[in-house]
């Protein structure tokens, strides 16, 4: 079930979010903790306002929420809640500290249930199993567990530890980037629900928008048979790639999701995504070069430009290719023909790793490629690898002879936005620039080389037709066309 959490300052408010939402959740949670005092009186003819089920929730500030009162004031709420003679809450959300009422049993035989919660915004316990067992104080109560991996060996504790916690319904979620995977796969996981704030308003760190956890992860489709893809990266989360990908699987109509996962540390990550079933993953920064030493296979592609950013599943371990090389030429191709490379000449701006997979790229295909870079010792060294000539980027010669130029430093990129390598150049009207940023969509390099009436490329072509030749290594298909990314 997906949750909205309500943490508006009135209940009319929260009503607007429920109407909002209503048609991707399936419960609500009445953060009354939020609510101003003259609504908080209130609180007991919520639940009549709306047929779905809700929780009420009256969180302290130690715990992670807004409530300032006394603390008897807050249980003689919740009491007056369970004997309320409207329609009732459905749930009650009662901390680990707090004891097990009197009224609970006449509160539970009537058909109420308690949420037994407790909450680590510091860290995960190692020792989480036992914290979890215990918690319930009468049987029928429901275990939450809301904690904060700081790191890959927290996530894939709390990972582990949900699906081995066999109880029949439970509520385990990591607060955070690194815990979003919890909330998306806490279906496979076996929780009993999923928390999903309204955009732009999160309860909590790490709540998607119903909308979002519907539309782009397809929540409530995830079953035991969904066929499990993701993306490694850190930081990950403002990745286009989900998109890009669920919106596919949803086109071809096939039972597969691709998740995030902010990861520090591949090797410990890779060996439970083989165990908990999935079969291939996204790499991106700055996972490209660490995940090689781990494969037990590789193409050409990551041999020779010694970056990997597709996982395909081989057994029990990886496989490693490079799309970013595919997905860089597709433009280049759309405009000049598969046999079209041969004989052209392009100037690379820039001598780091993307640099490598662009003059690989270029050079295989039979351009004669000169590699321009601020340090000349980089350029040099990867112009002796692939045969190339190089030079100073202050130097710059002979550029308004290419057919192509490649921008492949940060400049351009926020912070240095207002910046460009080659700023001095003046583009001659027949050349392509192309820009491997994506945001901004058009670089100052980009849009000085359109004003000169070049062809510009940004690098959103780039990701989007990478991710296109991913989407076909995991799922033998090609990605429908006619679709727009989101
Ligand atoms: P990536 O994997 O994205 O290519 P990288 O390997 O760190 O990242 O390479 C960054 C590239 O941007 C390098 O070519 C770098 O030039 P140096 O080799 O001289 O460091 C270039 N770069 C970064 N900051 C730059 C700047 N302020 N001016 C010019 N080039 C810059």
């Amino acid at each position: 079930m997906i949750c909205l959490v309500l943490s508006g300052k009135t209940l009319s408010e929260n009503l607007g979010y429920i109407k909002q939402y209503r048609s991707y959740i399936q419960i609500v949670e009445l953060r009354a903790d939020f609510l101003d005092d003259s609504e908080f009186t209130l609180i007991n003819r919520f639940p009549e306002m709306t047929d779905l089920p809700v929780i009420l929730t009256i969180r302290k500030r130690e715990d992670g929420g807004h409530w300032r009162g006394r603390e008897k004031a807050r249980i003689e709420a919740f009491q007056l809640a369970a004997s309320s003679r409207l329609r009732r809450f459905s749930f009650m959300d009662l901390e680990e500290a707090l004891p097990s009422f009197e009224w609970e049993k006449d509160w539970i035989r009537e058909g109420g249930r308690i949420i037994r919660s407790f909450h680590d915004f510091n860290g995960v316990p190692m020792d989480l199993a036992a914290r979890l067992e215990n918690l319930p104080r009468v049987s029928g109560e429901i275990p939450k567990a809301a904690v904060t991996p700081l790191n890959t060996a927290d996530l894939l504790n709390l990972l582990r530890t949900t699906e081995a916690y066999s109880r029949e319904d439970k509520i385990v979620l990591g607060m955070g980037d690194i815990g979003i995977p919890t909330r998306i796969l806490s279906r496979r996981l076996g929780s009993f629900l999923t928390f999903c704030s309204p955009s732009g308003i999160s309860a909590a760190p790490g709540h998607i928008n119903p909308e979002s956890m519907e539309k782009i992860y397809h929540f409530s489709k995830i079953d035991n048979k969904t066929r499990l893809f993701g993306i490694i990266g850190n930081p990950v989360m403002h990745t286009l790639s989900p998109g890009l990908h669920n919106r596919g699987y949803e086109l071809l109509k096939t039972n597969c999701l691709y998740i995030p996962f902010q990861i520090d540390d591949p090797d410990e990550f890779l060996k439970w995504a083989v165990d908990f079933g999935f079969e291939g993953f996204s790499v991106t920064v700055p996972h490209k070069e660490r995940v090689i030493p781990l494969l037990r296979m590789m193409d050409e592609s990551v041999k020779a430009v010694l970056s990997c950013n597709t996982l395909i599943r081989s057994g029990s371990g990886w496989s490693g290719h490079n799309t970013d090389i595919a997905g860089f030429l597709s433009p280049l191709q759309a405009l000049w023909g598969v046999d079209g490379f041969k004989g052209r000449s392009a100037i690379v701006l820039g001598a780091g790793g993307a640099a490598r997979a662009v003059v690989h790229a270029l050079a295989s295909r039979g351009v004669a490629v000169t590699i321009y870079n601020r340090t000349s010792k980089k350029a040099e060294d990867l112009a002796a690898l692939f045969n190339c000539r190089w030079g100073r980027l202050d130097d710059g010669r002979g550029m308004e002879y290419a057919d192509l130029i490649v921008q492949t430093t940060i400049l351009g990129m926020f912070p240095v936005d207002n910046e460009e390598p080659v700023s001095d150049y003046i583009f001659s009207s027949g050349q392509i620039a192309y820009d491997l940023i994506y945001t901004p969509e058009e670089t100052l390099f980009l849009s000085r080389a359109r004003l000169s009436g070049c062809r510009i490329i940004n690098g959103m072509e780039m990701l989007v037709q990478q991710g296109k030749a991913q989407f076909l290594l995991f799922t033998g298909r090609d990605y429908p066309e006619d679709t727009v990314s989101s």
